[in-house]
């Protein structure tokens, strides 16, 4: 797979008119302030836009500073974390939260050395904070804008088929439009979401059409095989992890790890006790949940940290 010397200009051109006419009117792009910034791309990164439309105001009204998050009990991020999934996030946002009081005075700052020193915050979060709200000239790749760059600038033979991701960062930071990079990041965005999209691309549709390394060139073979994931009675560990959560959000107190069980799998009994024990285990680790007493798991209690 050769990338092609796309012309960048052009190219930019293309996607930023067709952004001013069909770009998405979502309320994280009428701010710049750093903080919202973060929480918008956090809960982004795993959970459907339309599910962030909802949440998101709810969270800012809760927390709607970094001091405000980092003062709070976890507990309380986790419960108002409800119906976004990869609870984790909430634990790694106070985290972060907490450290960004510490370490200054709860502001984010505008550097990349300095915001990558931070825990939890990786390139994509970091280069998200600098170009969305410090409006710094840097690439943004999350899975849609590599999906989309993958396929403009490299032959890609199936629909499932991406570019690894160096490259494609590489290729990212060389076609930034000078003074344009937040709405080219924005656009990047939008146009893997709305048209090029994993499995149904919009070619007809496309703004950059003309430019695609890839099109005509995809074949619709099946979905790359599904990553193994654990899983226990058909169902993955995340999601027995997830219910587990819930639970405790709605009993808002410590409750029996034998009814938790029960309430997770209705065919639960003593034969299951490893499978229990392993799962209580991670969250704990993770810092979600705490436990109390001794002897066998079930006989102990548990509660949101
Ligand atoms: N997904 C991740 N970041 C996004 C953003 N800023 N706008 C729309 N979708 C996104």
């Amino acid at each position: 797979m050769a990338s092609t010397r796309v012309n960048g200009k052009r190219l930019a051109g293309l996607v930023l008119r067709w952004y001013a006419s069909h770009g998405r009117t979502l309320p994280w792009r009428n701010t710049r302030n750093p903080y919202r910034i973060l929480i918008s791309e956090t809960m982004l990164q795993q959970t459907q836009v339309q599910r962030v439309l909802t949440r998101y105001p709810e969270f800012l009204r809760r927390f709607p500073t970094v001091r405000s998050l980092a003062n709070a009990p976890l507990r309380d991020v986790v419960i108002i974390w409800r119906g976004m999934g990869y609870n984790n996030r909430a634990v790694r946002l106070h985290l972060l939260a907490r450290s960004v009081v510490e370490t200054h005075g709860g502001a984010l700052p505008d550097n990349r050395e300095r915001l990558r020193a931070l825990p939890g915050i990786g390139r994509y979060t970091a280069n998200a904070l600098l170009s969305f709200a410090f409006g710094k000239s840097v690439p943004v790749v999350d899975v849609n804008v590599r999906r989309v760059l993958s396929r403009v600038l490299w032959k890609m033979e199936s629909i499932s088929a991406v570019q690894a991701e160096k490259p494609v960062w590489n290729a990212a930071e060389a076609l930034l439009p000078p003074g344009r990079a937040y709405d080219w990041n924005q656009a990047l965005m939008d146009l893997g979401a709305t048209i090029c999209t994993a499995r149904a691309p919009r070619c007809g549709h496309c703004p950059a059409v003309s430019l695609c390394a890839s099109r005509g060139s995809m074949r619709r073979t099946g979905d790359a095989a599904p990553k193994k994931v654990r899983s226990f009675n058909g169902l993955p560990f995340r999601a027995y992890r997830g219910r587990i959560i819930d639970a405790l959000r709605e009993r808002n107190g410590s409750m029996r790890i034998e009814a938790l069980a029960r309430q997770i799998h209705a065919g639960f009994s003593r034969r299951n006790e490893r499978w229990l024990t392993s799962l209580i285990h991670g969250l704990e680790r993770d810092g979600l949940i705490t436990t109390t007493g001794s002897g066998p798991m079930i006989d102990r209690r548990i509660a949101l940290a």
